[in-house]
């Protein structure tokens, strides 16, 4: 795989050429449609606040905890969102899996009406891009927001986010595989992905590495060595880099200097340590390399496509009947990674309430809202089923 340096000079027949970085204030390359209102007129937009019932159907509130669950359009529940203090600001992650501009309606799997997903273009974009900057406003500085969309919206959305969020504070586009294998009849590659685009409110954080563990297969061929002395297993790396440096890392070690272009990774002293405690393997011909063992592997580190989270739906696993339900380890990967303990985890579009569920799991507070009569009652349902909560119920 060839990846690139980013360099301002380049070598070429000893001739230095010195490359021009164009480095323009503002690089973001604009989504216009008719109607797109200014982020100002969106954000003071408070007058609906005036006139809406938003209440949280259901509400815990101890020491430390705020779980509440909103029927509401999620616009309204956002705007009195941003008058709550305990709320602007304080948000540490939002997921949101809103429709995806498919011009459908979508029923449970006992056919009842659910919700419907028919905006498309102009007006589409503006409901969500309404949504984002309000979004923004709610989230705290070491927050995240990650947006669940297919095809259809992602590539727009996407230069939504980055004119609402910065495209500096852009962290992955994830791809997930949602589905099987199907017997496509389009004249197509079958379609078994879609997206998630995964923003920062800074570059300041939260960040939990996830880990996939190694299967047994995995680790003989990553790590193919055996230390002789204590049987650990291990993989052999060069202990240099590329790029010449000029301080102790460009110099000698053991009377040898790096290749050509490149450095040690380690200060001769630093080269010495572990040499002493046996992690430098000498081949035959006298070439160092450092021996990095599997059992101080915490796992492989998470990549950018994920293949392990199929919707119940799509496995024929029955959860709530809810459609367009998502994983609900897909949620806890998310939250896990983007949040701590009693951290508060925001979804105003939770349809049958993953996402709270898999906070409420995972010991961090929660707020939910949805505009659909049949997702409330789906994720009333849930929260009796699968959480042991007695939670009062606020029906205003
Ligand atoms: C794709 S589904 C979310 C599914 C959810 N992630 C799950 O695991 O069940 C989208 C949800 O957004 C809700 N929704 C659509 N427009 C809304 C709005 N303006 N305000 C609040 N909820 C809305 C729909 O009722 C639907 O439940």
């Amino acid at each position: 795989m060839a990846t690139g340096n980013p360099i301002n000079s380049w070598q070429s027949n000893n001739n230095i050429v010195s490359l021009q970085i164009h480095k323009p204030t503002d690089n973001t390359v604009y989504l216009q449609y008719e109607g797109k209102k200014a982020e100002a007129e969106i954000l003071l937009n408070k007058q609906i606040i005036d006139y809406i019932t938003t209440y949280p159907l259901l509400t815990t509130q101890g020491k430390n905890e705020l779980k509440q669950l909103y029927f509401s359009d999620n616009l309204n529940a956002l705007y009195s969102f941003l008058e709550n203090e305990q709320i602007k600001g304080k948000v540490n992650l939002i997921y949101i899996d809103p429709p995806y501009a498919t011009q459908s309606v979508f029923q449970t799997h006992a056919q009842q009406d659910a919700y419907t997903d028919l905006l498309t273009g102009a007006a589409y974009f503006e409901f969500l891009r309404e949504r984002l900057i309000l979004l923004r406003e709610l989230l705290a500085p070491t927050g995240s927001i990650y947006v669940h969309l297919d095809s259809n919206a992602v590539f727009e959305t996407k230069m939504l986010m980055d004119e609402v969020f910065g495209a500096k504070n852009f962290r992955n586009l994830i791809t997930r595989k949602k589905c099987n294998s199907k017997n496509y009849t389009r004249k197509s590659y079958g379609n078994i992905s879609d997206y998630i685009l995964f923003y920062t409110k800074t570059d300041n954080y939260t960040w939990n590495r996830p880990f996939d563990s190694w299967e047994q297969e995995k680790i003989i061929k990553e790590f193919p060595c055996v230390e002789k002395e204590t049987n650990r297993r291990y993989k052999k790396v060069p202990i240099h880099a590329p790029g010449i440096r000029n301080g102790e890392t460009g110099g000698e070690w053991r009377g040898m200097l790096p290749p050509k272009g490149k450095h040690w990774q380690y200060t001769p002293e630093k080269l010495d340590e572990l040499d002493k405690k046996g992690e430098i393997y000498w081949s035959p011909t006298g070439n160092p390399r450092r021996k990095v063992y599997f059992d101080n592997s915490n796992g492989i580190p998470v990549q950018d496509i994920w293949t392990a989270y199929l919707d119940a739906y799509n496995q024929n696993v029955k959860v709530t009947g809810y459609p367009t339900e998502k994983n609900l380890s897909l949620l806890q990967r998310i939250i896990e990674t983007s949040t701590n303990k009693n951290d508060l985890v925001l979804d105003c579009f939770c349809g049958s309430g993953t996402t709270l569920v898999a906070a409420d799991l995972l010991s961090r507070n929660w707020i939910g809202v949805d505009s659909s009569q049949n997702a409330i009652d789906t994720i009333i349902q849930r929260l009796k089923e699968e959480l042991i909560y007695d939670f009062s119920l606020h029906q205003t």
